[in-house]
């Protein structure tokens, strides 16, 4: 009896449960569906080892994919989803889809807040305006010699490892982008050298949070939040996720302190963080937390994706050794006997460069 009861609940619960999504069920009709699918179940068949499979499995959808016509639809339990390979419609979705699925955000989220790109639409569109003018070819262009700095101090870095036998690139030119990207949008010139162990910490910390993150997203079972904080996965998140908020904490203080001492009415060459700051000061600004979450933001969004394109670059130029060649000759040409030329004077010359980054970017776009 007991269990018939149970048994009309849960019939009445899936029916109205149906009911409610007959529109999403009645547009994804049409779609044509993933092979090699359980019913209902759909894609969490794949869930217990998804982390592991994660790149093997997008690739296959993909190819499935081209096959379909370019649009293909899969279920993953009551998660609806849908793969294209059509770049117009990509175009048309990335355009006019912008709020982001809080599941796959929720990991994120959880210590990025409501900074940039993760947040909702209506917090992401009002951030933007003040990020967005700090991307100005002028500031940009202050950055050049920068750029051409630290780039010739990674191939000294680089020079010592040659021929050492087999070494790990990742964590050299890891290193290397969070300083730049810490000198060009925070301002902060000594990340590195001095603090080296605060580098080294932020990466760790970083790296770890994007482990359990994907770890959380891919796995069904920590989605449900009270899950999630009974797992040693959340005592781990927290612990990174700390280490992240003191070391953004310090560079807040630092920056706050050192703009004491200038002139803000004739303050030049100002960075993203600058302008985050400045406006922090007037009213309705950006409280101390509201500027750690976009710094934070900018530090992941920057980091790792610059630091994945560059590795993948370089992984494909050693494996096209007549693409390196060519690459080779023309930095030959462009800096002739002249190694001390800024990038600001030569970037328009490396054309067959800038080519072959569109193309790396273009096969294994960072995500
Ligand atoms: C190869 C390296 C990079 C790749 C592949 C990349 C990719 C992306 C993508 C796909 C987005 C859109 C994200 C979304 O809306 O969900 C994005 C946004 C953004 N990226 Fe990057 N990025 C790279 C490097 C950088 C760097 C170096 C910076 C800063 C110094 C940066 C700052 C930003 C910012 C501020 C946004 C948000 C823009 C907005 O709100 O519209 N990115 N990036």
């Amino acid at each position: 009896m007991y269990l018939l009861l149970v048994s009309v609940v849960l019939l009445l619960w899936y029916l109205l449960f149906r009911n409610k999504r007959r529109r999403l069920y009645q547009l994804a009709e049409p779609i044509p569906g993933a092979k090699d699918t359980f019913p209902y179940l759909g894609l969490l068949k794949n869930s217990y080892n998804a982390v592991d499979n994660v790149v093997s499995d997008i690739e296959n959808i993909s190819r499935e994919t081209f096959k379909t016509g370019g649009i293909q639809k899969m279920w993953g339990g009551p998660l609806f989803f849908i793969a294209l390979t059509n770049p117009a419609d990509i175009e048309y979705v990335s355009k006019t889809c912008l709020e982001k699925d809080l599941l796959i955000m929720k990991s994120v989220r959880a210590f990025t807040g409501d900074g940039g790109i993760f947040a909702p639409v209506s917090i992401w569109s009002r951030k933007r305006k003040v990020i967005i003018p700090a991307f100005s070819p002028k500031i940009l262009n202050s950055f050049m010699d920068m750029f051409s700095r630290r780039s010739a101090d990674l191939v000294d870095k680089l020079k010592e490892l040659s021929g050492t036998g087999t070494f790990d690139i990742w964590p050299v030119i890891n290193n290397f982008t969070l300083a730049s990207i810490a000198e060009t949008s925070l301002g902060i010139k000594n990340l590195d050298g001095i603090n080296d162990v605060v580098v080294s910490d932020f990466l760790k910390s970083v790296e770890e949070i994007f482990k359990v993150g994907s770890t959380r997203t891919f796995s069904i079972w920590l989605w449900p939040d009270w899950i999630f904080k009974l797992s040693w996965q959340y005592r781990h998140f927290t612990k990174h996720s700390n280490k992240i908020i003191n070391i953004t904490n310090n560079i807040i203080r630092k920056k706050r302190n050192d703009l004491k001492h200038v002139d803000l009415n004739v303050y030049e060459n100002q960075t993203i963080f600058d302008h985050l700051i400045l406006l922090s000061q007037r009213q309705n600004g950006f409280t101390d937390k509201e500027l750690r979450e976009e710094i934070t933001t900018f530090l992941l969004a920057a980091t790792d994706t610059s630091a994945v394109a560059i590795c993948n670059t370089l992984l494909l130029l050693g494996k096209y050794p007549k693409i390196q060649e060519k690459v080779h000759e023309e930095l030959v040409r462009v800096f002739e006997n002249d190694k001390e030329k800024s990038f600001k004077d030569v970037l328009n010359d490396l054309k067959y460069l800038d080519m072959v980054l569109k193309e790396s970017l273009r096969l294994y776009p960072p995500d």
